[in-house]
Parts: structure tokens; sequence; C-alpha cells
């Protein structure tokens, strides 16, 4: 059911390493999850270990209205993916303009796949505003906003904290409510990123929901297509699984299994008027 979107005003700051890093945690404890990548890079299938030579795409192909389920393709990790597809710059253009000019071409199936309550739905979008992003607002339930602790974002954590990042439209507002921040790539021994960390969490309060450090064993892990899903791989791992942690937190995602019990009627309690 839920909608996780990762985001980012800015470029190359780990929109893609930690959506897949949070499908793939999530897939391993049990949850369903199917990821899309919306930004042509077509970056997100290569994360999940996805050979070059798999061309075959989702949003890419859109205007031909495909079928999301026959698009949809297993991975080694759990999760189910959805590529943007491999297309030409212009293709990609022509995208955006014929979502911006019909938005149900992509609202239209993402409904339907969160029409299914155990399915965890995350997305890995390109950087900045776009009209897929923007056809999906009033259907996200998380937006994770994904930042560096540099001083450039630190300039846009106000914007964040005022809810005013995603344009200042009654939607707009009420999607930026529902923006959380990580700080990504931080050094805290680096001043920089340790006054912007401290700045964050004073501004943002609840809304940082975590930072991962700068751990040259992501990038390693993806050259060699693999993914840090073992607290036993390095600092990031921990930090991307307390990541992970906080965005079930927030999202209140049981553990499948512990559903049930959850959500168990109790009969009796409520005869022994405990309920
Ligand atoms: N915590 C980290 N420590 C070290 N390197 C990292 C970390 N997170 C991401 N990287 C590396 O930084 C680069 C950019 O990451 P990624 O592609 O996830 O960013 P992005 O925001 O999706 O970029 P784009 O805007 O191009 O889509 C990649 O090479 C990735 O392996
Ligand atoms: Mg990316």
């Amino acid at each position: 059911m839920p909608l996780i979107a990762f985001v980012s005003p800015k470029g190359g700051v780990g929109k893609t390493t930690l959506a897949a890093h949070v499908a793939a945690l999530l897939a391993q404890r049990g949850h369903q999850v199917l990821a899309i990548d919306l930004d042509p890079q077509n970056a997100l299938r290569l994360q999940f270990g996805l050979p070059l030579r798999e061309e075959s795409g989702f949003l890419g192909e859109i205007t031909r209205r495909p079928l999301w389920r026959q698009a949809m393709i297993e991975t080694g990790y759990g999760v189910r993916v959805l590529p943007y597809g491999t297309v030409d710059p212009l293709a990609a253009l022509e995208t955006a303009q014929a979502l911006q000019a019909e938005p149900e071409l992509l609202v239209g199936p993402v409904r339907e796949m969160l029409a299914d309550p155990e399915r965890i739905v995350i997305l890995d979008s390109p950087p900045g505003p776009t009209s897929a992003m923007s056809a999906l607002l009033p259907l996200v339930d998380l937006m994770v906003v994904v930042l560096l602790a540099d001083a450039a974002s630190a300039a846009l954590i106000p914007q964040i904290a005022s809810n005013r990042w995603l344009g200042r439209g009654r939607l707009a507002t009420r999607a930026g409510e529902r923006g959380v921040v990580v700080l990504n790539q931080v050094d805290l021994d680096a001043p920089l990123a340790s006054a912007v960390f401290d700045g964050a969490a004073e501004t943002l309060g609840a809304r940082l929901v975590g930072a991962v450090c700068r751990d040259e064993a992501v990038a390693e892990a993806l050259g060699d297509k693999r993914m840090l899903l073992d607290a036993r791989d390095g600092p990031a791992a921990e930090d991307l699984r307390a990541v992970t942690d906080a965005i079930a937190a927030r999202l209140r995602l049981a553990a499948p299994g512990q559903q049930g019990r959850r959500r168990g009627s109790f009969a009796a309690l409520s005869d022994w008027g405990l309920r």
C-alpha cells in the first residue's frame, strides 16, 4: 500500500543508492516490494544486478501503455523492478511531455499497484521537479529527500522545514508535509558536515530520519553488483539499516507475520472492558 518516493533537488546525492537499499532491506524483512525507476538514466536496475543488455522498461514506454505486471522484472533481492528502459534523450523528453498532458498514463497503473495492501511501492526519481513525480504527488505517503551534509544542501533545509520546497499550491504544500530528510555521504569528522548535520537536526527535528556515512564500500558494492544488506558490511550498511528502520516506523510498517497479531481483534478484551 504505501508509496515511498526518493527525491532531491540535487543530483548525485544518493537517491538511487538509498531507494535500492531500502527496497532490498524491506524485502529482506518479508515485505512485498516493487521499485519503479522514474529516471531516464535507467540506473536503478544496475543496483539490483540487472545486466546492461536488459533494455526493457516501464516509464520510458508509458505512451504505449505497457502492462506493468508484464514489465516487472524479478531480482535476486526479492524486489520486483520496473526499470525506466533504455531510451534516447528525445524520447525521454517526449515521455515527460506526454505525462504532463496526461498524468493518468502513470497515475492509473500506480494506483493499481497500490491497491494491494501488502505491496510497498518505491520510486527512484531524477533530481529536481519532473512531470512523473508531480503526477504521483497526491499518492505519495512518504517523500524521502536525500541531501548531502554540505553548504548547498544546508541552504535547502529551511525550505523543506517550511513545506514549501515542492511549490506553493495546496497540493504541493500537503505533499511537502510528507517529506523527511536523509543526509548522505556524511563525514562527521569534517567540521562542515558536522555543523550541517547539527543544524539540520535542530531545524528538522524528527523529520531528519537518518544519516548515512560516506563509505567507499557503497560505490565498491555497486561495482561488484552487490548491495550492503548486512550490518557487517560496514558503517554505511549499518546506517542504511537504521534509515530503513526509521522509514518503516514512520509508515508503521509491521513486519509481515506480525500484522495478524497486531490487528487481532482479541474479542475477549472488550468483554472484560479492556477495549
Ligand atoms: N554513503 C555513500 N558513501 C560513498 N559513496 C556513496 C554513498 N552513497 C552514494 N554513493 C555513491 O555516489 C554516487 C551517486 O549515488 P547515486 O547514483 O545513488 O545518486 P543519485 O542521487 O541517484 O544520482 P542522480 O541524481 O544522478 O540520479 C554513486 O557512485 C554511489 O555509489
Ligand atoms: Mg539516481
